[in-house]
């Protein structure tokens, strides 16, 4: 297993091109199951999470080239030959059950393995059931696999969520886009990655209103078409490299990104000390002063403090001046980056969802271990401001949702290579 070998080594200053969105890909993929036309992505993340998706829609039976060095994805699924999402591809990513509602709209049923846990959290799927359900879907689980089916089709209905769930919002959208009649989804998630694929399946024909907020409005149609769509920025890789500055000194201005995508993220870091200023190519980011201040945090549906920036925060707050007090409220068991950062000489006490950093006034470099996605980005950020070396071990986690992490901090002055592994 490959691992990332930093060094720190002072401040950062230079751009770096923000990818499109995991998150949106992620969703806007599965869309091309709702129509037999193709449906053309650009601006497409080069990630191995992309890959597995790409892998899944193809055990169905879908076609998807992916050209001009990943960019772009072609899919086409006008001759499908399954309609069962296996475990083995599904128990690798969870958003491989984003293919339950389109193929329940498209073709009346779909067998989708349940994700099973992950390291953040147990991760039902009791939203996405209840939403299928409230259009009519019949869903059993039998053997670890959800088997859906509609035989009539699906029927429009009104349907309040007891979560803003992303990915139930997601799949009870593009499902409703075939039902017979009217869906209102009520307390619906309002990630911007679910205003991108709202986007997207508008230009299919699908005749939706009110993406963005809590209550999403759709008229099911009886089929849609292809369509070409542009992967929107995504605001998890941007919030990240925001951090790389705000943690090293120096100023970086990220290419692509745009306030509206980080609005609570920029502000807490406006309180901290870090400085965000839009530019007409992208954001900014400069530390006002030599050491940032503790700020509080309390992760939350969109658009609150989004947890996946969170273990990034966490090793910004590291370092502050004063103790900072983190509450995860989206996931159960998302601070195992805190032990690896204690390593490194960072002062955190962790209880349930809490977790309560007093500042330091530099880090130790040490060698440690990526535990998920985003924590194994935040071990690079505390690593880059570390005095001496750190080895983060197990980046196969980071290639999930961060390419070319290596390029894009080398070429802003950071002091980073990938060790290839045994
Ligand atoms: C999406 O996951 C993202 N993944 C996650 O990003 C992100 O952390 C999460 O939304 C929250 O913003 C993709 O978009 C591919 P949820 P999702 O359904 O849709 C509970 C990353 O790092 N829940 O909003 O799975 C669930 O257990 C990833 O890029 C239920 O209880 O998130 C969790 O505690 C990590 N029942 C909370 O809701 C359900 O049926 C939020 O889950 C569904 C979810």
């Amino acid at each position: 297993m490959d691992s990332i070998l930093v060094t720190g080594n002072g401040p950062l200053n230079g751009q770096i091109p923000i990818a499109g969105a995991k998150n949106a890909c992620l969703t806007l993929m599965p869309a091309t199951l709702l129509s037999e036309e193709p449906l053309t992505l650009t601006n497409a993340p080069r990630l191995s999470d992309i890959k597995t998706m790409t892998a899944l829609l193809q055990s169905l039976g879908a076609e998807v080239s992916s050209l001009q060095d990943g960019q772009v994805l072609a899919m086409s699924s006008h001759d499908l030959t399954s309609q069962t999402a296996d475990y083995e591809i599904v128990r690798k990513m969870r958003a491989s059950n984003l293919v339950l509602g389109p193929l329940l709209a498209r073709f009346g049923q779909a067998v989708v393995s349940l994700p099973g846990g992950c390291a953040i959290g147990a991760r039902p799927m009791d939203l996405h059931v209840e939403g299928l359900e409230a259009l009519g879907a019949e869903i059993e689980l039998k053997d670890g696999y959800l088997h859906a089916k509609a035989p009539g089709g699906l029927e429009g209905a009104v349907h309040e969520m007891r979560f803003a769930s992303v990915g139930a919002t997601e799949n009870i959208v593009m499902a409703a886009t075939l039902a017979k009649g009217t869906t209102v989804l009520k307390n619906a998630a309002r990630e911007p990655e679910i205003v991108d694929l709202v986007e997207c399946l508008r230009k299919m024909g699908a005749q939706i209103s009110g993406e963005g907020t809590s209550t999403v409005e759709i008229q099911g149609v009886d089929r849609l078409h292809g369509a070409t769509h542009q992967v929107v920025t995504d605001r998890i890789e941007l919030g990240t490299y925001m951090l790389a500055p705000a943690m090293c000194g120096g100023e970086v201005e990220l290419l692509g990104g745009r306030m509206a995508l980080v609005e609570s993220f920029a502000a807490k870091l406006d309180a901290a000390g870090v400085k965000v200023e839009e530019t007409p190519i992208g954001l900014k980011v400069a530390r006002k002063n030599g050491r940032v201040n503790a700020v509080d945090v309390v992760t939350e549906p969109f658009p609150g403090f989004p947890t996946d920036l969170q273990a990034q925060m966490m090793a910004l707050m590291c370092t502050a001046e004063g103790t900072s007090v983190l509450e995860e409220r989206i996931f159960e068991n998302r601070f195992m980056h805190a032990p690896e950062l204690v390593r490194m000489g960072a002062n955190i006490e962790v209880h349930g969802g809490t977790a309560t950093v007093t500042g330091v006034e530099r880090l130790k470099g040490a060698p440690v271990m990526a535990t998920d996605l985003r924590a194994s980005v935040s071990l690079i950020l505390a690593g880059m401001a570390a005095e001496g070396e750190t080895t983060v071990s197990r980046v196969y986690h980071l290639d999930r949702g961060y390419e070319h992490v290596v390029r894009k901090l080398e070429g802003v002055g950071a002091k980073i290579e990938r060790i290839k592994g045994q």
